[in-house]
């Protein structure tokens, strides 16, 4: 079966076949698209009371066969990836699939000469360079878990996901260029490795040429290995459901949660929705400016494009530098077709003259996306007016790490874009509405999102903890998945994506729990307790803003914003500090104790009356003063 929809009758057609017999409609999906060292006997198992879910069982097959040798048939010498630098004046990069082929059985095999082997954690803790991807294939090829941690993230936070998932070996380089900013890689992870015994060996990439100190029988330059490394490495073999990654999210503890991606339903979906999402087609080339650190790039900057025999540009700087025409600049370069980032990213650029974008031929693009937080409309105006032409389509994809791919979006061409509206569901994606009291909603309303039955990408749990991922994920509402995210549907069945209902923030499109930006606040000496809300930000979206509780009367709020920030910094990293402080000398509590934050995210975000039923607090008196210090603070 050709996996390619062109239009919205092969749209409706896919999505009544997946709706009746999904089963049969991914099987068919799988096998004709795909290489299986064998075939599966069962596509799929579930009980979402457990949580079980386990997809084309008994299959086996390798990925990286997937997204690198059957391509060598045909496309040896076309580009895989495109790498641009951080210095607009380096040297950018192009890897073929024969080179990317060529690296990856070498960095393979120089893990398996490190003792690495199938089923073991790897940590990946590297900038956006060639090496990273080639590492997350490497680990793949072998049956290494791979779990890449975003190079933003701290010491602290590296530690924390390193312990969670065992990890034996480590990836780094000496340094990481980002704008103007030169990331000490090597010195967060000599000290995250302080409390991380299991972490056996340190493999060194060289990209900036710091001066870094080689821990002895610990680190290694990893060129010397790579050198003489042999470029052949057969492929491990894998079960369907054997482990392929895990990557961390935050959730409402200060734990985070290492969701967990097995092999072959993960290919699937990832593959299927790339090439349907993008409308990929031979020649493009496709640009997704995330980062690896992130699902967007694991699914849409590696597995995806590759899956698709893609040309995929991978970003090592940031879109203000040199200056804000740089993506603009990069889509020129190579003519880019379809260009896929976030909103918070779009909010910025159209705050800048238009002339960096008048400036530049952006007329090779197609398709152009949005992932990570909803998008207002003035910002989808300007993104579909100004770099869109007017003319292609913009797509509004809502998906999560936990989905491990696009759930929800107007396929580009086919499905009518409604700005603000992630608008239809992919084939195969049974979405539903919860009310409160857990009962379906039909028609137009507005609930808890869900999904109803299994789909192949989905995590499967949550590293070393299956009660919490059935807790989070399966005990809201019984017998489906609950996303953690409100939504509305309109008559047409279009999906509007409202915000989170839990207690996680979206700041400039990263998912950040208040509970471990609470615990880092926490430290403060000063400071005896805390309450972290979102509140309404014309760039990131949604910035934090902290409520405090000081030891004592006398504490001096002027520096206190900075200290606690250097706080959150080392404990999180600075994608999560605070815009606001204020000291207020309570919190609005439950009879139970729980802090309310709905009224604190109400403050926080300039209302005064509508605040709902305060009578129930433990300690109403307190929401007045709240207010009073909040204006006094403006
Ligand atoms: C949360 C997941 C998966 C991509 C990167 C984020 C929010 C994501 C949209 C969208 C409105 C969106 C949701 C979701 N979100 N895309 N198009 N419209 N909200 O992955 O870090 O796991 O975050 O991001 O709240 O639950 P993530």
């Amino acid at each position: 079966m050709n996996y390619h929809i062109q239009s919205y009758q092969q749209y409706e057609k896919a999505r009544q076949e997946a709706q009746l017999n999904p089963e049969l409609f991914w099987d068919k999906i799988a096998q004709d698209n795909f290489i299986w060292k064998k075939p599966w006997h069962t596509t799929l198992n579930y009980d979402f009371s457990k949580p079980e879910v386990k997809w084309f069982e008994g299959g086996q097959l390798n990925i990286t066969e997937n997204c690198l040798d059957r391509h060598l048939k045909d496309r040896a010498q076309q580009t895989a990836i495109i790498f641009e630098p951080n210095d607009p004046h380096s040297k950018t990069e192009h890897l073929s699939y024969q080179d990317l082929h060529q690296r990856v059985c070498k960095f393979a095999n120089v893990l398996q000469s490190n003792g690495i082997e199938k089923g073991d954690r790897v940590c990946l803790y590297l900038p956006m360079i060639p090496e990273l991807a080639v590492a997350v294939l490497a680990c793949a090829r072998i049956g290494a878990i791979h779990s890449v941690v975003f190079a933003g993230f701290s010491a602290a936070a590296l530690a924390t996901r390193i312990i969670d998932c065992d990890a034996k070996l480590v990836i780094t380089s000496d340094g990481g260029f980002r704008g103007d900013k030169i990331l000490d890689l090597k010195t967060i992870v000599d000290r995250a490795l302080e409390d991380c015994a299991m972490v056996k060996t340190v493999l060194l990439v060289k990209r900036t040429g710091n001066r870094v100190v080689l821990k002895p029988n610990r680190d290694a330059w990893i060129q010397p290995q790579l050198d003489s490394a042999s470029v052949d490495c057969p492929a491990v073999v894998m079960e369907s459901e054997d482990p392929l990654f895990i990557l961390y999210t935050s959730g409402s503890t200060g734990q985070p949660k290492g969701m967990m991606h097995t092999t072959g339903g993960y290919m699937v979906y990832s593959a299927y929705t790339f090439k349907n999402y993008f409308q990929y087609t031979e020649g493009d080339v496709y640009w997704c400016t995330a980062d690896i650190g992130w699902i967007t790039g694991h699914s849409y900057i590696v597995y995806g494009p590759l899956l698709n025999g893609a040309t995929t540009v991978m970003f090592e700087g940031v879109p203000s530098y040199p200056d804000f025409g740089r993506f603009w600049d990069i889509v020129q370069k190579h003519r880019v077709t379809q260009f896929y980032t976030a909103p918070t990213a779009i909010r910025t650029l159209a705050k800048q003259p238009l002339s960096l974008v008048t400036s530049r031929d952006l007329s090779s693009l197609k398709v152009l996306g949005t992932v990570g937080e909803p998008i207002n409309e003035d910002a989808w105006h300007w993104y579909h007016e100004h770099i869109g032409g007017g003319k292609i389509p913009v797509i509004d994809t809502w998906w999560q790490t936990e989905t491990g791919g696009i759930m929800i979006a107007n396929l580009p061409g086919i499905i009518e874009a409604k700005p603000t509206f992630a608008t239809k569901p992919m084939p195969g994606i049974q979405v539903v509405l919860k009310s409160e009291d857990g009962q379906t909603l039909e028609g137009s309303a507005a609930g808890s999102l869900c999904i109803d039955f299994p789909w192949p990408s989905m995590a499967r749990t949550i590293w070393g903890n299956h009660n919490r991922f059935r807790d989070t994920y399966f005990s809201t509402f019984q017998g489906c998945y609950f996303t953690g995210d409100g939504a509305i549907r309109d008559d047409h069945g279009n999906y509007r994506i409202t915000g989170r209902v839990d207690d996680v923030i979206i700041v400039s499109g990263h998912n950040l729990g208040t509970a471990p930006i609470e615990d880092a606040i926490n430290e403060h000496p000063q400071i005896a307790e805390s309450a972290v809300v979102g509140k309404p930000h014309d760039i990131k979206g949604q910035s934090l803003c902290g409520f405090v509780i000081p030891k004592n009367q006398s504490i001096d709020a002027s520096d206190l914003l900075s200290s606690v920030n250097r706080l959150i910094s080392e404990e999180i990293g600075p994608i999560a500090k605070l815009d606001q402080i204020l000291v207020v000398s309570g919190l609005p509590k439950t009879r139970s104790g729980k802090i309310m934050r709905r009224i604190l995210r109400k403050i926080a975000g300039g209302e005064t009356s509508n605040l709902g039923d305060i009578s129930t607090l433990l300690n109403p008196e307190v929401v007045d003063e709240i207010i009073q210090q909040f204006h006094q603070s403006k």
